[in-house]
């Protein structure tokens, strides 16, 4: 039992830049098609699109375009005539994406860096989505939105969005006792493998950091994550517990979420914040 956890541990991977394996792909889109359905997911991407104000013929970019879901509808937007990017680091998810999108007008994807749109000219964009991909990024945020900036037509406008894992809780409905050992196991632990577990409350800051006017901000709580999760995410918890309690607790941990979590009575919650910035030069 032990050793099938401490596999989790010792292989870290998932959606932090060249880390997801082609045979995880799919996990990691089923997870994501569930959260596109959630009503906060929908509602922020409904929010962004239209604080981006695109028009067709405009140029968008999709950073971190995971199952390409949103690249379609940037697509929609754009045409005729415009061009919708999205861009991944991960090339099996950028798989998912292109064959998806094959065959829409005016989508292209590519594999690439957040930071390093190095094949894009300066002041060519005329919008960007980068949603929940800052939270992954295993280097200064502050670098990737820099890099936002430079290929922003000045009229452009970024639209980024991400989780403050700070607020996550979890909770077992009608059982109080087994949510206040969750909870008091969670705070136990090391904070999930998330590079940047606080971005969704650095996002101004960092369009600030990067030269960019934060004109609008919007935030909500996401939930109930728990079914939308990684279908692995309760074996991850129960892999970081293993390395921090003795194994009697770690196993008693596991079978009380796996159950919670077989008969829906586990609610993951978690707030998301989204914000809208602009060249400085827009308004001018
Ligand atoms: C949680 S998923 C979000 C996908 C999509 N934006 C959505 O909201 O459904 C994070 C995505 O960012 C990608 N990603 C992670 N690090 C990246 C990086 N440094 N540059 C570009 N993409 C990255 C991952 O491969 C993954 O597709």
């Amino acid at each position: 039992m032990r050793g099938e956890y401490a596999r989790d541990v010792t292989e870290p991977e998932g959606f932090a830049a060249r880390t997801m394996s082609a045979a995880n792909a799919g996990m990691f889109t089923t997870a994501l098609d569930r959260q596109a359905e959630m009503d906060l997911v929908r509602e922020l991407r409904t929010w962004c699109r239209g604080m981006l104000e695109l028009r067709p013929g405009a140029t968008a970019l999709d950073i971190g375009c995971g199952t390409g879901a949103e690249l379609m509808e940037l697509a929609r937007l754009v045409q005729p005539g415009g061009r919708a990017i999205g861009v991944d680091a991960n090339r099996p998810m950028l798989d998912v994406a292109g064959e998806r999108t094959s065959g829409i007008p005016g989508v292209t994807v590519v594999e690439g860096e957040a930071s390093e749109l190095t094949w894009l000219e300066s002041g060519t964009v005329d919008a960007i989505v980068c949603e929940r991909v800052i939270q992954h990024l295993t280097y200064d945020p502050v670098l990737a939105v820099r890099e936002f900036a430079r290929v922003l037509a000045p009229a452009g406008s970024v639209a980024i969005t991400d989780t403050d894992w700070s607020s996550a809780k979890i909770v077992v409905r009608d059982d109080p006792a087994t949510t206040d050992y969750l909870m008091a196991l969670f705070e136990k632990l090391p904070r999930p493998r998330m590079a940047n577990r606080l971005a969704g409350l650095e996002l101004s800051n960092y369009c600030a950091a990067a030269g960019l006017d934060v004109v609008a901000h919007r935030t909500g709580r996401l939930g109930n994550l728990a079914s939308a999760l990684l279908p692995g995410a309760t074996d991850g918890i129960r892999a970081m517990a293993m390395t921090h309690l003795p194994p009697a607790e770690v196993d008693e941990a596991g079978r009380t979420l796996s159950a919670a979590l077989a008969d829906g009575r586990l609610e993951v919650t978690v707030d998301l914040h989204a914000v809208i910035a602009r060249h400085p030069a827009r308004d001018e």
